[in-house]
């Protein structure tokens, strides 16, 4: 496997206010970074500021202000945000920085002499929101496609990079690395946009209409387009024509973007390096978006989920956590206070929290407080076994950016542990006075916690540290990722709770009493929203004993596996049912049926002697949600 990673977050108009999804996007980049560090890679993080072209202009003259000035004083809530987020940056642009305009400068110099750019009178229609022209055709009623605000028609002169000439380069390029453009379905929409004619890149915006930019060089009459400008922060900063050696040890790079900025990364910005002969980054990755509710936010809707105020409620590394841990990655997710808090309980406060409470009180009352020997013999150590496999598996999801199944393997490791105790009943050895064996529990339960403490540190360094720290980890123990690193004899500083219970905010009083009365037969949003589905993957089948109409099926519904029965033998055998993604009522009281427990429903599709199951039209993760 490699061991240099470059990762980059795109960078943020310094003008927005940071909310979540940037958030998101710059946690990701931050926990990837330190992912990798964990596991002895070379890393480099770079974030930063978009800070030119017309949004910022008009920003700067609202508020009276000189834009750069403007500038200096709003990188302050970007920069306050990522530190309080615990973000580990190894650097940040800002694209008013000399070293970043000087580059951008020059390459625009060197491509011009190159012939990659010529000037044309241009006529469109302008969007001054999306500082883009759009064609007569693309227009929808008259507004601008992508964010229906009024156009202006403007004819000028400008100045084109030859894009169009790298169209066949590019789907060419795209088709031979698959891993270019991420997830797979991204790709497919990138290689459909470029089934249309791609046109030349207009680079330029006179000065009479746009002043804050990067000057042409060779035509100060001109300033460069801001997305030009932008793209290239992700050279100028590791030394691209100013210092060979970083840009050669750092380049190419992993982008993460959000799905909204796809074309720009994918499209411009790769025919623009060619221009430049330089390699294409590694991989483009484009994650979802995060909705509350079913709406994208917004100011206006005044819906806009501030990271700062969730950390500050619930910490911040609950925070991180939630958001590396239920996004999808490539998928949108919905964001809600009440799966917040219902996700924090489960995974956090039950599984992991519960585990380092348990492990430290037994330790405490059994082995007098002391780290006690570990097996001699790991043969038949079945937490050893899980977690040397965990190793490979979290490295292998960590480079192909599964970030949420990485999280969940880890959070099942920790289950399992739970699971090992309430199996080997430390409590009963105890009274038994089977020593040697309750010392082999504990050592491996408190193993499992130091190392799950290692590979969770970066989503949550500061409750990571609480759990070394109560372990009575020195550093040089805390940081080896190799089973049996805990000295016996340590002793334990058990502390305060890792994470209180929190409960879930009562239900608006307003739902409480306006009841509304329904017709015969229609149920509310309500009622229904008490029935939980949930996709389900389908691991084991077999066919009940004695039952021809049952299956007993193996289920993981992501965050945990189930089984149920259900009377589908007549239609599907054992083997059609391996692999397929059902959808499944998650919240059933669990049942026995014929002998056989059952723990949630399937949902299929009858008419007359037929039957089907209900599956997904796409390949999903196990566990989403059904709405
Ligand atoms: N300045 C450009 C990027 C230039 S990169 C060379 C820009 N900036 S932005 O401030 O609008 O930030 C865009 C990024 O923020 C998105 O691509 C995404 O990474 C993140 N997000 C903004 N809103 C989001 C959500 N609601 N959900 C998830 N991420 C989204 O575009």
């Amino acid at each position: 496997m490699e061991n240099r990673f470059y990762v980059t977050t795109p960078i943020y108009y310094v003008n927005d206010e940071p909310h979540i999804g940037h958030a998101y996007t710059t946690i990701l980049a931050d926990v990837l970074a330190q992912l990798h560090r964990v596991f002895g890679d070379e890393v480099f993080f770079l974030t930063g500021t978009d800070e030119h072209g017309q949004k910022l202009q008009n920003a700067a003259v609202k508020n009276k202000r000189e834009p750069l000035d403007y500038c200096d004083e709003m990188v302050m809530r970007f920069k306050k945000t990522w530190r309080k987020l615990h973000i580990k940056n190894d650097d940040f642009i800002r694209t008013t920085e000399e070293r970043h305009i000087k580059v951008v400068s020059e390459i625009l110099q060197r491509i011009y002499d190159r012939g990659e750019i010529y000037s044309a009178e241009y006529e469109g229609w302008y969007c001054v929101h999306e500082e883009r022209f759009w064609t007569e055709k693309d227009l929808v009623e008259g507004n601008c496609p992508d964010c229906n605000r009024p156009v202006t028609k403007i004819t000028e002169m400008n100045y084109f990079f030859k894009m169009s000439k790298y169209q066949n380069w590019l789907v060419d390029y795209i088709e031979k690395n698959p891993d270019f453009i991420q997830p797979a379905f991204r790709r497919n929409e990138v290689l459909g946009f470029l089934k249309k004619p791609l046109g030349d890149l207009c680079i330029s915006r006179p000065k009479a209409r746009l002043s804050w930019g990067i000057e042409l060089p060779f035509d100060r009459q001109y300033v460069c387009y801001v997305w030009f400008d932008a793209l290239i922060n992700y050279i100028s900063a590791i030394g691209y024509l100013s210092d060979d050696k970083k840009f050669e040890s750092w380049w190419p790079a992993v982008h993460l973007i959000g799905k909204d900025i796809l074309t720009t990364h994918a499209v411009y910005w790769p025919c623009m390096l060619k221009a430049m002969d330089l390699p294409q980054p590694k991989t483009i990755f484009a994650h979802g978006w995060w909705l509350v509710g079913e709406t994208k936010m917004s100011k206006s809707l005044g819906n806009v989920v501030k990271p700062l105020q969730l950390a500050d409620k619930y910490g911040v590394d609950a925070f991180r956590y939630f958001l590396m841990r239920e996004m999808t990655l490539g998928q949108d997710s919905t964001y809600s206070e009440e799966s917040f808090i219902s996700r924090y309980n489960s995974d956090l406060a039950n599984d992991l929290g519960n585990l380092l409470s348990r492990t430290l009180k037994m330790i405490q009352s059994y082995t007098d407080g002391k780290i006690p020997a570990p097996p001699g013999d790991n043969s038949d150590n079945e937490l050893a076994r899980r977690f040397e496999k965990l190793i490979p598996e979290t490295r292998e999801k960590v480079a192909t950016l599964k970030l949420n199944r990485a999280v969940e393997d880890i959070l099942e490791l920790v289950r399992a542990t739970n699971r090992y105790i309430e199996k080997n009943k430390p409590w009963a050895l105890a009274k038994k006075g089977e020593k040697e064996k309750l010392g082999r529990i504990l050592y491996n339960a408190a193993e499992t916690l130091r190392l799950v403490s290692l590979l969770l540190s970066p989503i949550m360094p500061e409750k990571c540290k609480v759990i070394q720290d109560q372990l009575g980890l020195q550093d040089d123990t805390a940081g080896n990722l190799a089973w049996g690193g805990l000295k016996p004899g340590t002793s334990i500083k058990p502390g305060e709770g890792l994470f209180p219970r929190l409960q879930q905010p009562k239900a608006e009083a307003i739902n409480m009493t306006e009841k509304e009365e329904l017709p015969e037969g229609v149920i509310g949003f309500e009622e229904f929203g008490k029935v939980k589905m949930r996709t389900a993957r389908v691991l084991e089948a077999e066919k009940v004993p004695k039952a021809d109409k049952l299956l007993k099926l193996q289920i993981d519904l992501g965050s945990e596996k189930r089984q149920i029965v259900a009377g589908i033998a007549e239609y599907y055998t054992p083997e059609d049912m391996i692999g397929k993604n059902l959808v499944v009522v998650s919240n059933l009281k669990p049942a026995k049926i014929r002998g056989v427990d059952s723990n949630g429903m399937l949902l299929a599709a009858t008419h007359g002697k037929k039957l089907v199951l209900v599956t997904t039209d796409h390949d999903i993760d196990p566990g989403a949600e059904i709405s």
